[in-house]
């Protein structure tokens, strides 16, 4: 796996790029905070305060080049719409990925462009093996991303996912370089 770290990525639509300390307040009033959101990520409810201190030294993060993690804005009018992010496992050379769209922009087509965009930059720029993300069984939206963007589904695993209200089933999908 060769390692680039985050570097800005360009779509029709989108631009993926770092997060600086500077976008603590759009955040808070954007997807961070809504239900869905919270409730797949199994998070509490952020303060504008926490989302301050979550953003101090980001800057540092990224001068790893295995620190992968961008906000999702929109080229039009740069408003910042969602995040995506990819958890590195150096040893096997694969990542997962995980994401989240607001949801005054859900359902169109931004996180298949997203999603299509770091799938590229994974298996051409990185050389991964493997790339992957799993979502909860009854997550249709998220499903139906990772096949747009011709993910394999590859089975379910059994309450894999602890959620506020309990364990729940992830459905698994993923891509081979070949
Ligand atoms: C999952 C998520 C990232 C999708 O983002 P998005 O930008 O809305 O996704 P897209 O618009 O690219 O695609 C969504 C697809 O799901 C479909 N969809 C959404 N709700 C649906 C439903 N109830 N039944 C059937 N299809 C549905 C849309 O029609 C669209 O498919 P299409 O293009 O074939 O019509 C977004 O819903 C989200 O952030 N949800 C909350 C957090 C979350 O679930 N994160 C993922 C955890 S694994």
């Amino acid at each position: 796996m060769n390692h680039v770290g985050t570097k800005t990525i360009e779509t029709n639509r989108l631009i993926l790029r770092r997060f600086t300390e500077d976008d603590a307040q759009e955040i808070y009033e954007g997807f961070v905070n809504q239900e869905d959101f919270l409730y797949y990520a199994n998070k509490e409810k952020r303060t504008l305060q926490e989302e301050i201190d979550s953003l101090k030294g980001i800057d540092k993060k990224y001068n790893n080049p295995e620190y992968y993690n961008w906000l999702i804005t929109l080229k039009d009018n740069k408003k910042i719409i969602g995040a995506i992010n990819l958890n590195v496992d150096n040893y096997n050379e694969s990542v997962e990925f995980n994401y989240a769209i607001d949801d005054r922009y859900q359902c169109n087509g931004y996180m298949t462009e997203a999603l299509e965009a770091v799938k590229n930059y994974c298996l051409n720029e990185m050389k991964v093996n493997r790339i992957f993300g799993g979502c909860e069984i009854n997550n249709i939206s998220s499903k139906r991303v990772m096949e747009k963007c011709a993910f394999i589904y590859e089975g379910t695993l059994g309450k894999h996912l602890k959620l506020r209200d309990g364990y729940h089933d992830m459905c698994l999908y993923s891509i081979i370089n070949n």
